[in-house]
């Protein structure tokens, strides 16, 4: 399965949350691949520590192979591809619009075919921009990381129109809610999900624990039955 998280604001969350959602299906059995699309701003490459040579960026520039972006993470069937931080949105790497999703669909069929991925997680970058939206197209499940943050949920209503228009019905997922207005926070999120039209994955509370990893662990290895990992699982079993 294709899936790819985005956001309108930036620091939602959708880093921390596909690493250890990768990490879930793997030790799942599964067959995960991890690529970094956001080019303006990687992050993924932090958090599973990878010391990279080539990335996302020098395949899609036509310098290497797929076999020289792919980095496996320990002893899970879990593979990163990274990207290099640039000034350039992906987009700007391809001629026409068509261009660039050959490429990323050549790029996704190579995955697929030769290394056997069960499942592809895109990490995209935040706000509405083309890489982003050129991911929202090519995949199986678009999901949209808010917070509940006023900002962000009027941003959340225009990404998801967007979703729309390109015949994607989006998966919403709220994280970092507080944890003393758990029931309010759902009323709000059921009625605003029924107003998008989209499909209400539920919520993650803030958690400690996440917060003060900086990024430098991955819970889902560190402690599994935290409560940031429990409310993943529940949302991976609605999303895979
Ligand atoms: N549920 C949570 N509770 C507490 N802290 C969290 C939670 N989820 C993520 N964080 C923390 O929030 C910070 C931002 O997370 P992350 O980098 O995953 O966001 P992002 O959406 O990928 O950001 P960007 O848009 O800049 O790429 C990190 O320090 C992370 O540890
Ligand atoms: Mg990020």
């Amino acid at each position: 399965m294709l899936l790819s998280f985005h956001s309108y604001k930036g620091g939602t969350g959708k880093t921390t949350l596909v690493g250890n959602l990768g990490v879930l299906l793997a030790m799942g059995g599964k067959k995960v691949c991890i690529v970094d699309t956001d080019v303006n701003g990687p992050g993924i490459h932090s958090l599973f520590d990878i010391k990279y040579d080539m990335t996302l960026i020098e395949f899609l520039q036509g310098r290497c192979r797929a076999k020289d972006i792919v980095y496996k993470h320990g002893d899970l069937e879990l593979y990163i591809i990274p990207a290099r931080a640039c000034e350039e949105d992906l987009s700007s790497f391809f001629n026409t619009p068509a261009e660039a999703r050959e490429k990323m669909s050549g790029l996704i069929n190579i995955l697929q075919k030769d290394f056997l991925m069960d499942h592809i997680l895109f990490d995209c970058s935040p706000g509405i921009n083309r890489s982003s939206l050129l991911t929202m197209n090519l995949v199986d499940k678009a999901s949209i990381i808010s917070t509940v943050d006023v900002q962000d949920i009027r941003g959340t209503y225009i990404l998801s129109g967007m979703a729309d228009k390109l015949g994607t019905r989006a998966n919403l997922l709220f994280n970092r809610t507080p944890r003393d207005k758990q029931k309010e926070i759902e009323d709000v999120m059921e009625d605003f999900s029924n107003k998008l039209g989209a499909i209400l994955l539920g919520s993650i509370t803030f958690d400690d624990h996440v917060a003060r990893a900086w990024s430098r662990k991955l819970v889902m290895e560190d402690d599994p039955e935290c409560d940031y990992c429990r409310q993943l699982k529940a949302i991976a079993e609605k999303l895979v």
